[in-house]
C-alpha cells in the first residue's frame, strides 16, 4: 500500500510545467521532504526510449492506437519501476503528466475515447494522483511560448487536436474536483508558483506530513 504522496502535473504543451516543477523542488528541499521528480513519456531506461520513438517528427504514419499503447506501456514501466516503490518508502513523487495527458491527448484529443481510460487503469494498477495540478492556459497561447523549431510529433497537431484535449481536460477538472487544482496559467511565473505552494501547503497538512 501507498504510504507517500504523489502528484502529477497536467496542462497543454508551453503552459510552464517544466518551469514549475523547479519551484517545486525548491519547496520539498526547503521543508526537508524527500522528493522524486520524473516525467512522462519517459522517466525509465525504457520509458525514455519509448518517448524517442513517440515524439519523433518522422514516425508520421504511426496510427492512434498504437500512440496510446506506447504511451500506456511507458506509464506502466514507471508505475512498476520508480513510482510505487517511492510511494511505498513515504517519498513525494512529483511526475510531469500522467494518465489524465493520455485521456485528454489520446482520448479527447485523438478521439479514441473510453478504451485510453481502460488501457491506462491496467497500466497503473490503481496507482492514481493524490493531487493533480492543472496548468489552465488556452492552447494558442502555450503554443505561442514554443519554438516552431522544436514542435514534437504532439505538439505540431494542429489546433482543433489542442483544442479538444483542453477540453478533455477541463471535462477531467469537473469530473475529479476531488484531486484537480486548477491554476490560472497565463499570469507570471512567480504567481502561478504562489497559487501551487498553497495548495501544497494544504495537501501537506491534510496528510499529516511533517516538515523541517
Ligand atoms: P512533454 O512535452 O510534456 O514532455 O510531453 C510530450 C508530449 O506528449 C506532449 O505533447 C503531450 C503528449 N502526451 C500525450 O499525448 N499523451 C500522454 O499520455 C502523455 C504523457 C503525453
Amino acid at each position: 500500500m501507498k504510504n507517500g504522496l504523489f502528484i502529477t502535473l497536467e496542462g497543454p504543451d508551453g503552459s510552464g510545467k517544466t518551469t514549475q516543477s523547479a519551484y517545486l523542488r525548491e519547496y520539498f528541499d526547503i521543508r526537508g521532504i524527500e522528493t522524486v521528480f520524473t516525467r512522462e513519456p519517459g522517466g525509465t531506461a525504457i520509458g525514455e526510449k519509448l518517448r524517442t520513438i513517440i515524439l519523433d517528427r518522422a514516425n508520421s504514419e504511426m496510427c492512434d492506437m498504437t500512440e496510446a499503447l506506447l504511451y500506456a506501456a511507458s506509464r506502466s514501466q514507471l508505475v512498476h519501476q520508480m513510482i510505487r516503490p517511492a510511494l511505498k518508502e513515504g517519498k513525494v513523487v512529483i511526475c510531469d503528466r500522467f494518465i489524465d495527458s493520455s485521456i485528454a491527448y489520446q482520448g479527447y484529443g485523438r478521439q479514441l475515447g473510453d478504451p485510453v481510460r481502460v488501457i491506462n487503469e491496467l497500466a497503473i494498477e490503481g496507482c492514481m494522483p493524490d493531487m493533480t495540478i492543472f496548468m489552465e492556459l488556452a492552447p494558442e497561447i502555450g503554443r505561442s511560448r514554443i519554438d516552431p523549431a522544436a514542435l514534437d510529433r504532439l505538439e505540431q497537431e494542429k489546433l482543433e487536436f489542442h483544442n479538444r484535449v483542453f477540453r478533455g481536460y477541463k471535462e477531467l477538472a469537473e469530473l475529479y474536483k476531488d484531486r484537480f487544482v486548477c491554476i490560472d496559467a497565463s499570469r507570471d511565473k512567480e504567481a502561478v508558483s504562489r497559487d501551487i505552494c498553497r495548495a501544497l501547503d494544504q495537501l501537506l497538512e491534510d496528510r499529516g506530513f511533517s516538515c523541517r
